[in-house]
């Protein structure tokens, strides 16, 4: 058969075979069959030695014609099929802007943190600094300097986890009243927030591991009216105008003399209910004169300097505020209770 006749059906067949590739796969396939090394266009070339010599050229610029014009065929299928695939990718992935967004979900402040930025607002606002110590101690801070010397029985009662006999995880923030007189620099108004631990068992009002914020004020001539207004002021921001407070005699070895504040129960007022137990009133932190030992062992002349400490928990302000009857919740990190506050 003349070569011409050949290279058209060849030509014909690839074209017919392109127009049905409907995919580049496919497509790709038809690339192999016929430029491919074993392909047809391939055979042909080698077969140019059973072609006379001087019909070789022309042969030759044959089968190089046909080759240009099937590469072109399947580059020009190839980017129409392109062009359909994306033309069908747009419309099956429709983005309908339209549609509401989804909500970023933005966190909750902690009750904890809720009621320490509260309770920092309010001495912060009578210029009170905040301070923080290590929540690993030396037993000294923790209790010696603190007017609680080895063996006493107030050890016992605040029985903690000891990294070794020196060193414990500090049961209370006290502490962080004798490494700040210690410093030396008179006066001294700071609140000290911060984690404590203490062996307790978990139960709906203990934890093992809870916090409290300690203040301090040392100056001269700072005495126990001091102490009453600046508290039953703080009782006041944070309960309510109409809170009342009551000092009950107490002891605690670092003041001299100690008392216990319980505020009017900013549930009934004051007329008893369940929140106070029928009493009236809810028992919120522990307080007193700066002990005379604690000043001196701090580096501090009792003669010359005064002052008053307290201690609150900041769990049971939380609870208090939130009316939140379980402190175990403070504690589960479920956000469904979390995302309350
Ligand atoms: N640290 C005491 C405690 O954990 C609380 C306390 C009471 C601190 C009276 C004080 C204070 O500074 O004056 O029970």
């Amino acid at each position: 058969m003349d070569m011409k006749e050949i290279l058209k059906g060849l030509v014909e067949n690839a074209k017919q075979r392109i127009s049905e590739s409907e995919n580049p796969e496919k497509l790709n396939d038809v690339r192999v069959a016929y430029l491919g090394k074993k392909g047809e266009l391939t055979a042909l070339l080698k077969s140019m030695k059973d072609v006379a010599p001087e019909e070789r050229p022309a042969f030759g610029q044959m089968v190089n014609d046909v080759r240009k014009e099937i590469e072109s065929m399947l580059t020009d299928t190839q980017k129409e099929l392109a062009a359909r695939m994306l033309e069908k990718k747009m419309k099956t992935e429709v983005i309908d802007v339209t549609l509401p967004a989804k909500k970023a979900m933005i966190g909750h402040r902690h009750p904890n943190t809720i009621a320490l930025e509260e309770v920092e607002r309010i001495f912060i606002g009578m210029g009170y600094e905040v301070v923080e110590g290590p929540e690993v101690e030396y037993a000294d801070y923790n209790f010696t300097k603190l007017n609680i010397p080895e063996d006493h029985p107030a050890r016992d009662e605040q029985d903690t986890f000891f990294i070794n006999d020196s060193i414990l995880l500090r049961s209370q923030t006290s502490p962080v009243q004798a490494r700040k007189m210690e410093e030396g620099k008179l006066p001294i108004r700071m609140i000290a927030p911060g984690r404590v631990f203490r062996s307790d068992e978990v139960d709906a009002t203990h934890s093992p591991s809870f916090h409290q914020i300690e203040g301090l004020v040392i100056d001269k001539k700072i005495t126990f009216a001091d102490l009453k207004g600046t508290l039953q002021e703080f009782a006041r921001e944070l309960f309510g105008p109409e809170t009342k407070t009551k000092f009950r005699p107490h002891h605690f070895p670092f003041t001299e003399p100690s008392a216990e504040v319980d505020v009017s129960c900013f549930k009934c007022g004051g007329s008893g209910c369940r929140f106070c137990k029928g009493s009236g009133w809810i028992e919120i932190l522990g307080c007193g004169m700066v002990h005379p030992n604690v000043l001196r062992m701090c580096g501090i002349d009792p003669e010359e300097y005064t002052g008053f400490a307290f201690g609150v928990g900041l769990e049971r302000i939380a609870l208090l505020k939130y009316e939140i009857d379980d402190m175990r919740l403070l504690y589960e990190n479920d956000t469904r209770f979390l995302k309350q506050f």
